[in-house]
């Protein structure tokens, strides 16, 4: 089997996309970009990785690459992504798949156009103890599922970006679309799209950045079910992901930093209804994501978060946006 060329634009985030590529037996890591160069050459040197370079143009024209991994502030990602498929390589981009849904458009008609492969990096779908998750609801280990929350709580007092982009006022990152887009897309997946959407938000503690740092949305999906998405960029505690489902005949506790999920069935009574199962901590299973996208290009299998997947989240993302910004319930768009 041909070994596929790989680069990876954004040496930070990027460095999990490195380990991903050098750990792959199927691609070589031949590339890795960022305007900061020593950031470039340092994940570069620990992997012999042969160009480093401070210019992302230069990956276009070099045949030796077939891959191109953007890892890059979220503003990059449409004309990053657009370019690298124009091209003719096969793109990861991290999440959110952009900030604006005109942007995800303009990325699908260049991944259509091309016939390269476009995969968004939403990486709770690779967290061990969410696909445990999901696994369990697929099946029906706690029946049907009527209500679903998940929440993204991540503390940005020192988390504003090389450069701060997060906190630009120019940027005008959402957290709800940067940030919450992992919990949105976690229940997209585990309970099918949202139709609509209400929301509130409120800006309390990080007051010297640009957006409200608190959003709550809630959802409508097209199968009935409800959901609760929580995002706070300010909030005093460690990181978490804590999600939980509830079906007709059992309950499943789940987050992306705890070495076990939690599952409530009736047909237990022994254990007072509750089982831990034990999961691996990989919250960040970058590794994993490439290993799916290098599968899906040399088996030819559809991607699991293709570029309509990750529009359809950021979609639901500014469905939550535009509700709290206007009070008013708003359509969740899932055509693309
Ligand atoms: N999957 C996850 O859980 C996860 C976690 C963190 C970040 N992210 C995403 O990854 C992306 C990067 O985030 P980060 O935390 O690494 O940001 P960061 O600000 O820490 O790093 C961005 C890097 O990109 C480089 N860069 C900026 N402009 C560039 C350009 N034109 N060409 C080449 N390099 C350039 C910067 O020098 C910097 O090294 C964002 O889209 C973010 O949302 C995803």
């Amino acid at each position: 089997m041909s070994t596929l060329g790989a680069a990876v634009i954004g040496a930070r985030m990027g460095s999990g996309h490195v380990l991903g590529y050098v750990n792959n037996p199927h691609t070589e890591l031949r590339a890795v970009c960022d305007t900061d160069l020593e950031s470039a050459r340092r994940v570069a040197e620990k992997h012999s990785v042969p160009l480093v370079t401070d210019n992302w143009e230069e990956l276009l024209e070099r045949d030796d690459i077939q891959i191109i991994s953007v890892a890059t502030p979220d503003p990059l990602h449409e004309p990053m992504t657009v370019r690298s498929l124009e091209a003719g390589k096969h793109v990861l981009c991290e999440k959110p798949m952009a900030l604006t849904v005109p942007e995800c458009e303009r990325m699908i008609a260049a991944a259509d156009r091309t016939g390269k492969l476009l995969m968004v990096g939403q990486v709770c779908r690779f967290a061990p103890g969410f696909a445990l998750a999901k696994r369990l609801v697929d099946r029906g280990e706690i029946g049907d599922l009527f209500f679903v929350e998940s929440e993204y709580a991540h503390d940005y007092t020192h988390v504003g970006g090389v450069g701060g982009w997060r906190k630009d006022p120019k940027v005008k990152r959402e957290p709800f679309v940067g940030g919450g887009c992992h919990a949105v897309d976690l229940l997209r997946w585990v309970a099918g799209n949202m139709v609509e959407c209400s929301a509130y938000s409120n800006h309390k503690v990080l007051t010297d950045w640009p957006v409200d740092d608190c959003t709550i949305a809630i959802y409508k999906f097209e199968s009935g079910v409800i959901g609760k998405v929580m995002c706070s960029i300010g909030c005093k505690r460690p990181y978490t992901m804590r999600s939980v489902f509830y079906g007709t005949r059992g309950t499943i506790i789940c987050d992306n930093t705890s070495p076990a999920i939690q599952l409530y069935t009736k047909d237990l009574p022994e254990s007072n209804g509750w089982i831990s199962l034990p999961v691996n901590l990989a919250s960040h299973n970058v590794t994993a994501e490439v290993n799916e996208l290098v599968e899906c290009i040399l088996e030819g299998k559809p991607l699991l978060t293709d570029g309509r997947e990750g529009a359809r989240t950021v979609a639901a993302c500014r469905a939550a946006v535009e509700s709290a910004a206007t009070g008013k319930p708003v359509a969740v768009r899932t055509q693309f």
